[in-house]
């Protein structure tokens, strides 16, 4: 593995769903031989590949999968759908050999109520385990310590008849919150980490990172400002989550993590946090970045139809940079396993295929890592999944994931398993195969730019700068490193011939010309025109 400390920041990462990326053993649940089997796919060294630098999965451990692996029962080893250590280990050497890194999702805010931390939590109030969850009293006639609601709606309390106490859950009730003020637990989930880094795994994916520590006096959640929020983001949006969520103190722990990271050399950390961009930025660690090497940026997964436009994401990216402390580092994410398919969320008008186009090379040319998510390199769109096949838990509290978590789609006939996938397959016209043959396909223009990327010191590292005075619904920037300079030109409209005389107005402006300047540096021009590339030198 060829030493470089900041893969983290120059490599492209890609999502995978473990469940859903290649079954090997016919049982209709991905596996992580089904990755080893496909790690050409994703970089074989050459430009017939997706040319990714890192994969993170999606929990792997042992788990009853009350939430699909985000309850997790055994942090130490793999659950027997996907393998077990040693192919993990395997997997982890094999990857490593074609340069590409291992991330893990950390899961440190819950365990399952199977860990048996837990069990041995909730035995007795005298369990030398009890203090590792948050245990309360109920009030004096007998309701939940306070108000707050679970991410996935209803009370974030459930009572324990046993032992008279309740137990704090911040998602489903089979997801006992752990207690991070413990110093127990904190050096045990350390040791997770280490458990790891020590096995080769180069970096985490940190679940729920924004809500390990809550206010030590539990106190009430304030009601929303906005209830209307609530229809579109479920019953926890009718608080403001200032007692449950961010709670300064957090960060911390987020050193302390950090710390423990930066035993081994070049490990890296890629936190799940919600909120403002000054927010977000925050687990950065201010000036002394001694927080998270990367914490996700979310804006463009919250991009709907209307939202979709050049200066709506222009100012998402303008505002993400702003708020950057210096030297930080930004990152992109398009879709995940959480979230309606990209396509599906700007397909209002039927046009969703195409505005993948300028997505790929948004999230490709922009400064920051880009996270992809498996699939979204195909269009893969939400799948409506028939009733009597529908398995995410959270659809019971409001939307369910599985319509953006179905299996890849490698053929006309699937590829993804032998037997009867766990969820099934969407528009399988749409497939690794048929687009790899296809140059003009969205698959063959990931490829291009991923490749392009990689070559491009302006593209993995280089400034960024916004272009002034475009049209209206044209984003163009540059990234500049020495004297290499390159031009990204998006039209989010559909006006090709306000776009051919925009893109030349923008590359003037760019080169000087306008003005009688002389153009400065090499130019290489990326535009796409509502997915056309236009030219890709
Ligand atoms: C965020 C994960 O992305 C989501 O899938 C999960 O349900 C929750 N955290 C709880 O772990």
């Amino acid at each position: 593995m060829p030493e470089t400390p900041f893969w983290w920041k120059h490599g492209i990462v890609y999502q995978i769903y473990p469940r859903s990326f290649q079954d090997s053993d016919g049982d209709g649940i991905g596996d992580l031989r089904g990755v080893i089997d496909r790690l050409d796919y994703l970089n074989d060294g050459t430009e017939r590949s997706l040319g990714i630098d890192a994969i993170w999965f999606s929990p792997t451990y042992p788990s009853p999968m009350a939430d699909f692996g985000y309850d997790v029962s055994d942090y130490e080893d793999v659950h027997p759908d996907f393998g077990d250590l040693a192919t993990m280990d395997e997997l982890i050497a094999k990857a490593h050999a074609r340069g590409i890194r291992i991330i893990l999702d950390f899961v440190p805010n819950h365990s399952s109520s199977e860990h048996p931390w837990f069990l041995e939590s909730r035995s007795s109030v005298d369990s030398p385990k009890r203090d590792w969850y948050v245990w309360r009293d109920a009030k004096p006639e007998g309701s939940p310590p306070n108000n707050w609601i679970a991410v996935f709606g209803g009370p974030a309390w459930e009572w324990d008849q046993a032992t008279q106490q309740y137990y704090l859950h911040e998602f489903l009730k089979e997801q006992p919150d752990l207690n991070w003020r413990n110093p127990e637990l904190v050096q045990r989930m350390h040791d997770v980490l280490r458990f790891w880094m020590r096995r080769g795994v180069d970096g985490f994916r940190i679940d729920v990172m924004d809500r390990i520590l809550k206010d030590p006096q539990l106190r009430d959640n304030p009601p929303a400002l906005d209830r209307n929020a609530a229809r579109r983001f479920g019953q926890t949006a009718l608080q403001q989550h200032t007692q449950d969520q961010n709670w300064p103190e957090i960060i911390d722990a987020v050193r302390m993590i950090r710390t423990v990271v930066d035993e081994f050399p070049e490990r890296m950390t890629v936190g799940e946090v919600f909120g403002t961009p000054e927010n977000i930025v925050r687990y950065y660690g201010g000036d002394k970045l001694d927080g998270l090497h990367l914490a996700f940026n979310f804006p463009l997964v919250r991009i709907w139809d209307r939202r979709w436009t050049a200066e709506h994401v222009r100012a998402k990216v303008d505002g993400f940079e702003a708020a950057l402390p210096k030297g930080a580092w930004p990152n992109y994410v398009l879709g995940n396993h959480d979230v309606d398919r990209f396509v599906s969320r700007v397909n209002g008008d039927g046009r969703g295929q195409e505005r993948a186009r300028v997505a790929a090379l948004l999230l490709l040319t922009l400064r920051g890592t880009p996270f992809v998510y498996y699939g979204d390199e195909l269009g893969m769109e939400n799948v409506d999944v028939p009733d009597d096949r529908l398995q995410d838990p959270a659809r019971k509290y409001g939307r369910g994931r599985d319509p953006e978590r179905t299996p890849m789609q490698w053929t006309n006939d699937g590829g993804f398993t032998s037997g009867e996938p766990w969820l099934p397959y969407g528009d399988l016209a749409r497939n690794v195969e048929q687009q790899s043959a296809d140059a003009q396909s969205l698959l063959s223009l990931y490829r291009r730019l991923a490749w392009f990327r990689r070559g491009s010191k302006a593209l993995r590292f280089g400034d960024y700068a916004a272009v002034d005075g475009t049209p209206r619904g044209i984003f163009a920037y540059t990234r500049s490193h020495g004297d290499e300079r390159l031009l990204t030109v998006l039209n989010f409209t559909n006006d090709a011939i306000a776009f051919e005389l925009a893109a030349l107005a923008v590359r003037e402006y760019v080169d000087g010309t306008h003005d009688g300047g002389a153009a400065s540096g090499r130019r290489i021009e990326l535009a796409a025109n509502e997915g056309r590339l236009l030219r890709l030198e």
